[in-house]
């Protein structure tokens, strides 16, 4: 299909990690099953894990990102696909239930769904797995710490590079990519609040402040909250920033960061967007309530809710997370890494799994190092090395000034 081919283009470590796995088949045996946003970046990692030996089969990681022709193009493709895009909460619970249905040695996670469904419904003979979310690696971390987790999951989202790159660069520019599809809307000048200043809500905020819009942050970590004042971004609590803002933008990974209370006060015309996994950020059901009535023919992904005084809220994709429901997600050099240290850490899995204890482990470093420099290569940029006495002086505490 041109739209994979397209993204494979700009996925060059994909591509050649895909020739490897060809003649090194890490995965010949093992079913591999995986519950990801169903975009073509999610497809050329697809095709690369079955390329190295592995039966695939995928579930969606959100009822309404499957983009639908790229799961029929897998589906063609002999790939065991469960996903599309709009179905209620009943049926993505059962497409995710479906895609362990044959079992699986390995896992691939997008939020910890999948996790959790293998075990609330006692699914055995998973050796380990990859997290590639915050979301994900906050619950995989609590289910350890219950003794809950009943495998090795490797947090592939936790890596400096992938954090770096996908969370930055790869949210803080497709989060705008959604908002301004859905709603054609001028950002110079505006007022965005962002809340959440960790690494997404700080990529959001450099590229709307790019675009020329007032960013303001809310916080509830003081650490954040001191590097979001050191880059020059004011910081308020939600409730002052609610009756100023234009655009809102929920990057927290917690619950009802934006209420009734907020609600109440908010200007006609505010822009409601999320940009986390779930959609527990805004609190849909307090703007329901509020409303008098919702428009939602003006354009897709756009609910404006009529409120008793007149004004109108706009909530973009329903409280889903907007950079995958409004627009295609990440853009695939960003994917490129993200699912390259996937991929790795999936084929280093295939043989390790078995030394590793039930809990939540980093992705090897040396991976994380190898997929970075892979990407640069395949930049074009070029980077110094060590020299033996710097090697030397860096290994030594005998040597001071
Ligand atoms: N998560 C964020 N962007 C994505 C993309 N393009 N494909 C799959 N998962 C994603």
């Amino acid at each position: 299909m041109a739209r994979i081919q397209y993204a494979e283009r700009a996925m060059p470590l994909m591509s050649g990690l895909r020739r490897r796995f060809v003649s090194e088949r890490p995965f010949d045996g093992l079913s591999i099953a995986a519950c990801l946003h169903v975009t073509a970046e999610t497809a050329v990692l697809v095709r690369s894990l079955r390329a190295g030996g592995a039966r695939v089969s995928l579930a969606a990681s959100n009822p309404l990102s499957t983009q639908d022709d790229i799961a029929q193009a897998l589906q063609s493709d002999g790939i065991d696909v469960h996903a599309r895009a709009g179905v209620d909460r009943k049926t993505y619970y059962q497409h995710i239930a479906a895609a362990l249905n044959d079992g699986a040695d390995l896992i691939v996670d997008d939020g910890g769904d999948l996790v959790s469904t293998v075990h609330t419904t006692g699914k055995p003979g998973v050796r380990g797995g990859c997290e590639s979310t915050t979301t994900g690696v906050i619950r995989l971390r609590r289910m350890a710490a219950d003794g809950a987790l009943a495998f090795p999951m490797i947090a592939a989202n936790d890596t400096p590079a992938k954090r770096m790159l996908d969370n930055v660069c790869g949210t803080g520019q497709s989060v705008i990519d959604g908002i301004l599809r859905a709603t054609n809307t001028l950002l110079a000048g505006k007022t965005v609040v962002i809340a959440g200043f960790g690494a997404c809500g700080a990529g959001i905020a450099a590229r709307a402040a790019g675009l020329g819009s007032r960013v303001i942050v809310t916080e509830v970590d003081p650490v954040r909250a001191l590097d979001a004042s050191l880059r020059g971004f004011p910081v308020l609590p939600m409730a002052e920033a609610a009756p100023v803002g234009e655009v809102f933008i929920s990057a927290t990974g917690s619950v009802d960061v934006i209420g009734a209370e907020h609600v109440a006060v908010m200007r006609d015309g505010a822009i409601l967007a999320n940009a986390g996994h779930f959609d527990a950020e805004i609190d849909v059901r307090a703007l329901e309530t509020a409303a008098v009535a919702v428009h939602s023919d003006a354009r897709p992904h756009v609910d404006a809710y009529e409120l008793a005084d007149g004004r109108r809220l706009l909530l973009l994709a329903e409280g889903r997370v907007v950079n995958l429901v409004a627009a295609e997600g990440h853009p695939p050099e960003v994917m490129d890494l993200a699912f390259g240290i996937l991929a790795l850490s999936l084929a280093w899995l295939a043989t390790n799994a078995g030394k590793l204890c039930a809990d939540v482990h980093p992705v090897p470093p040396e991976l994380d190092a190898e997929a970075a420099g892979l990407t640069l290569a395949a930049m074009g940029v070029r980077i110094d090395t060590l020299t033996e006495a710097q090697r030397e002086y860096l290994d030594s505490w005998r040597i001071g000034s």
